[in-house]
C-alpha cells in the first residue's frame, strides 16, 4: 500500500539575514511579523521532520510551498541542503512553490530549479507527475508575481489543463490522482480574502474536484491541519497540513487505497490567526 508522507510552510531564512539592508531587510521583517526570525530553529526544526518522515517509511514524500520566507537564492541554497542531509532521494519527493516563493522574484522557483533544487525538476517542475503504486502525484504550482501585501495564487490555464487530461487518464486507470499544491481549492468566506489571499482561479480546479472522485488535493498555506470533503457529507478529499515554521506535530501521512487517499489521521484545529500572511 502506497504511503504518503506530507509537509508544508518551512519558511527556511539564509543564516546571515542579519546582514540584509534597505527594501530586503524591510520585507524580511514584514513577511516573518509575529514568528521569531530564527535561521537555526527553522533549518533544525525542518531537518528533523524531514528525517522523521523518512524513517516512517513513507513511498513519497510532498511539500507543498512556502519552502522559503521571501525566495532568494540563499534561502533555496537552505532548502537544497536541508533535503539533501535528509536523505530522501530526489525521485520521491515533490515539492511545490508557495506565494513566500516568489516574492524576491516571479522566476525564482524556476531558477532553482534550473539550478540548487535541479535534482528535484523531474518531481517538481511545472507539469511533472511521479507515477507509484494506485496513485499519481502531480505538482501544481500556484505561485504568482505580485507584491508582499498580498498572498494569493493561481494555477496556469496549461497547468490546468495538464491536470484535466491527468484526470481523465486515472480515472480509467483506476489510480488516484493527488495534485500537490500550496493554496487551497476552497474559497474564502470573505470576498475581499479570496482576492487577497486565495487561489483566484479555484472554481475551475472545484469542477474538476466535482467531475472526478478520485481526484484529491494536498496543500498549505492556511497553515493549519484540515481534512475537507467536495461535498457536504463526502468523505474529505482536501487535505492540508500545519506549518512546520509554526507547528509541534506537522507532519502527516496518507494512504491509498482502491483510487482514494486517506488520512491517517483527523483533529479539528483549534488555533487561530489562520490567514494572516500565510
Ligand atoms: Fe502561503
Ligand atoms: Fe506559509
Amino acid at each position: 500500500m502506497t504511503t504518503i508522507a506530507h509537509l508544508t510552510d518551512f519558511h527556511l531564512l539564509e543564516a546571515d539575514h542579519d546582514r540584509r539592508r534597505g527594501v530586503e531587510r524591510w520585507r524580511l521583517r514584514f513577511l516573518s511579523f509575529g514568528r521569531p526570525i530564527d535561521a537555526t530553529q527553522r533549518r533544525r526544526r525542518a531537518l528533523a521532520a524531514l528525517v522523521e518522515a523518512r524513517r516512517s517509511g513513507a513511498d513519497h514524500l510532498v511539500l507543498t510551498g512556502d519552502l522559503t520566507e521571501d525566495g532568494t537564492p540563499a534561502q533555496f541554497e537552505v532548502l537544497a541542503a536541508v533535503l539533501a542531509e535528509s536523505g530522501w532521494a530526489p525521485s520521491r519527493v515533490t515539492l511545490v512553490p508557495g506565494n513566500h516563493d516568489a516574492y524576491a522574484g516571479g522566476d525564482a522557483w524556476a531558477r532553482a530549479l534550473r539550478g540548487c533544487l535541479r535534482p528535484f525538476a523531474a518531481t517538481s517542475g511545472p507539469g511533472t507527475a511521479v507515477s507509484l503504486p494506485g496513485v499519481v502525484v502531480a505538482a501544481v504550482s500556484t505561485a504568482m508575481t505580485q507584491p508582499v501585501t498580498r498572498s494569493a495564487g493561481a494555477i496556469a490555464a496549461r497547468e490546468l489543463s495538464q491536470v484535466a487530461s491527468l484526470a481523465a487518464e486515472t480515472r480509467r486507470s483506476g489510480d488516484a490522482l493527488v495534485l500537490a499544491q500550496h493554496h487551497s481549492p476552497l474559497r474564502h468566506v470573505i470576498g475581499v480574502m479570496q482576492w487577497l489571499d486565495g487561489l483566484i482561479n479555484s472554481a475551475d480546479l472545484m469542477t474538476l474536484l466535482h467531475e472526478h472522485d478520485h481526484l484529491h488535493v494536498i496543500h498549505g498555506h492556511t497553515h493549519r491541519e484540515q481534512d475537507a470533503p467536495v461535498r457536504a457529507g463526502a468523505p474529505p478529499r482536501i487535505f492540508c497540513a500545519q506549518a512546520l515554521v509554526d507547528g509541534p506535530s506537522p507532519l502527516r501521512f496518507y494512504r491509498v487505497r482502491h483510487g482514494r487517499l486517506l488520512s491517517e489521521r483527523t483533529r479539528v484545529w483549534s488555533g487561530a490567526s489562520a490567514f494572516a500572511m500565510a
